[in-house]
């Protein structure tokens, strides 16, 4: 039997939700608005479930970070670590404020270069990069490889010896931080798969002196994701600037750090990583080093850019044995993997101003998907939620369309983009028969 939560739980009401996001306002006739376009007729155009990305949110987060940077008058980069959300749409808007690419693979090297983002400003990171990214890498011309391993760095030494040319490398340090995140995002503990062991780290680097096709320009670490406090942030570097310290008094040369992402945001009542106290920690650390910096964000400028519209499918009232109804929407765990994926805690804002501001139960959110993990909020308080209604998924600008599968044959979501008043499809909706098209039939089936 579910026990009925007190309609006093902490979880934070409409009014408390947009007041804490700018971008999003409930208007009395057109409903809630996001960066002052209706998302009601986003929906009515597109349908359900559909993704929207607010251009003049991702440049006020950029505008933000860079306040933070200049203000601390360090030569930092700003490199977007576009797996967040890798839509050419977003990557441009980023591009024209001048932001550069952290990228993990070789698709997401053509899809910067697709956005017209220059290959000096790439960066390359990822724990397993295979032969032929490495070479396209190299052929673009990338800024730098964020190299994880001894076996990694012998692997690009040959393929950049083979070219002709020179990989600027830095080499991933582990420096055995606890991040104080979700186990399934925390990078930069000892036995993590990712970088190179801290112990490890200066005798690799002076073997990496020494090897053709290589030249070690510095260091880069990244100890994990949604990383609210400064603290985890500020013994990694201090780790790193040690390192930086060691390898240059053994006489080698030290140009770059790379501070990697992580910094967190606000989905239920946290307070929001300050970009402040995120580059506080750089310089505190590595300020002093005479290095040019460089950081990867990705949630910190994406997450709030963004939201899922849903719509109530239906309306399931609690059956013997149970207390709560539960409130099937047309999305799901194959759009909107992270509840499922980390238990992850998403606002939910009706976009109808008389259910959004009405009164509230305690309800579930759950997709349509075969698994009782496609579930968006459990035992939530809400407004009261009928069939039909549209819901608005907050904070999903970050890691939510990129981890969209087609499980269930649900195909992709459509994709829109608000941007001073305006909107514009960005992604259709895909079409049923896209999900089939590749495949092909054995002959003996045919
Ligand atoms: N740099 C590297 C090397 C990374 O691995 C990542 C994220 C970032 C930068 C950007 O981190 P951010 O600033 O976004 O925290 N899917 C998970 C998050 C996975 C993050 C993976 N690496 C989620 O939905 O929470």
């Amino acid at each position: 039997m579910d026990t009925l939560p007190s309609l006093t739980s902490a979880d934070p009401d409409t009014r408390a939700l947009l007041a804490a996001r700018p971008a999003l306002r409930m208007n009395a006739v057109d409903g809630l608005l996001f960066e002052g376009v209706p998302l009601n007729a986003i929906a009515d155009a597109l349908g359900t479930p559909t993704w929207v990305m607010g251009a003049g949110t991702l440049r006020i987060r950029v505008g933000r970070l860079r306040a933070a940077i200049a203000a601390s008058g360090l030569p930092i980069a700003i490199h977007y670590a576009m797996k967040a959300n890798d839509h050419l749409a977003v990557l441009r808007v980023l591009a024209r404020e001048g932001v550069g690419a952290d990228i993990v693979s070789g698709g997401e090297l053509a899809r910067a270069r697709a956005a017209g983002i220059d290959a000096r400003h790439i960066v390359f990171s990822g724990v397993g990069k295979s032969d032929d990214e490495l070479r396209a890498a190299l052929v673009a011309g990338v800024a730098q490889i964020n190299v994880e391993s001894a076996e990694e760095l012998d692997q690009l030494s040959a393929i950049a010896a083979g070219m002709g040319v020179t990989a600027r490398v830095t080499l991933r340090v582990n420096p055995d931080v606890d991040a104080g995140t979700h186990a399934k995002i925390t990078t930069g503990l000892a036995d993590n798969k990712f970088g190179v062991a801290w112990g490890d780290a200066a005798a690799l680097y002076a073997r990496a002196a020494g090897l053709p096709g290589i030249e070690p320009v510095g260091f880069s670490t990244h100890i994990g994701s949604q990383i609210l406090t400064p603290a985890p942030f500020r013994a990694a570097y201090a780790r790193v600037a040690d390192l930086v310290r060691i390898v240059r008094a053994q006489g080698h040369a030290v140009s770059t750090v790379d501070c990697g992402g992580g910094l967190g945001i606000a989905y239920r009542d946290e307070t929001e990583g300050s970009p402040e106290a995120f580059i506080g920690a750089i310089g505190a650390e590595l300020g002093a080093l005479d290095v040019r910096l460089a950081i990867e964000p990705g949630r910190w400028i994406a997450g709030p850019a963004g939201v899922l519209l849903t719509s109530v499918i239906l309306r399931k009232a609690p059956g013997e044995g149970t207390a709560l109804p539960f409130l099937v929407t047309d999305a799901a765990m194959n759009d909107l993997a992270r509840p499922s994926l980390y238990e992850a805690w998403h606002g939910i804002v009706p976009l109808s101003p008389r259910v959004a501001l009405g009164p509230l139960e305690q309800a579930h959110v759950v997709g349509p998907v075969c698994e009782s993990g496609d579930t968006f909020a459990r035992d939530r308080a809400l407004p009261i939620i009928e069939r039909g209604d549209r819901l608005a998924v907050l904070d999903t600008g970050a890691y939510g369309a990129v981890m969209s599968s087609t499980y269930n044959a649900r195909p992709l979501a459509a994709q829109a983009m608000v941007d001073d008043g305006r909107w514009a499809t960005i992604r259709a909706r895909q079409p049923v028969e896209a999900l089939w098209d590749a495949e092909r039939q054995p002959d003996w089936l045919a």
